[in-house]
């Protein structure tokens, strides 16, 4: 039975001659594979960050970024797309380790007005998990610190202006990085 699935002039050979089972290709030991090889390759799409949608005229909502060495960067938006989709849009320097999904702390934002920080919305557990983990985390005064992936635009927060930290804490390489 062994000899039956070599397929060498020397195998042939040493097959027996009085088996009756019936010859077997390699392949017919294993019928899945032949089947396997011939269906479609398939992908799964990543999800492509900074993708916004730009807004309807007339429904523009205006959110201002002050980068590291304070520059103001303003942009047009729609109601709904969140600082991180936002800033990566426009290849500002916002990481967004974790995809959005407040598990990092690399969209970190200072929010520069405190009436405008009250009205975002509360921030979920998790993102105060992550925050507390932030590099110059900002809880007083006029800056408070936010997620940027955690906060959509809305006509509330039409005007936001944020300011980008120094420096980004990444967690997934136990690392500082510092951001230029
Ligand atoms: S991108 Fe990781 S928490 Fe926002």
């Amino acid at each position: 039975m062994f000899f039956r699935t070599i397929t060498t002039p020397t195998a042939r050979l040493l097959r027996p001659s009085h088996s009756r089972l019936p010859r077997r290709t390699p392949f017919s030991l294993f019928p899945i594979l032949p089947s396997t090889l011939t269906q479609p390759f398939s992908t799964t799409l990543l999800r492509k960050h900074g993708h916004t949608t730009p807004p309807k005229p007339g429904e523009e909502l205006y959110v201002t970024f002050v980068d590291k060495s304070s520059k103001p960067h303003k942009f047009a938006v729609s109601a709904g797309e969140n600082l991180l989709d936002i800033a990566q849009e426009h290849d500002l320097d916002m990481e967004g380790a974790c995809g959005g999904s407040a598990a990092c702390s690399t969209c970190h934002v200072i929010v520069a007005d405190n009436a405008m920080y009250e009205r975002i919305p509360e921030p979920e557990d998790d993102e105060n998990d992550m925050l507390d983990l932030a590099f110059g985390l900002t809880e007083t005064g006029c800056n408070r610190s936010r997620l940027g992936c955690q906060v959509k635009m809305s006509k509330e927060i039409d005007g936001l202006v944020v300011k980008l930290p120094s420096m980004t804490r990444n967690l997934q390489s136990s690392d500082f990085s510092k951001k230029a």
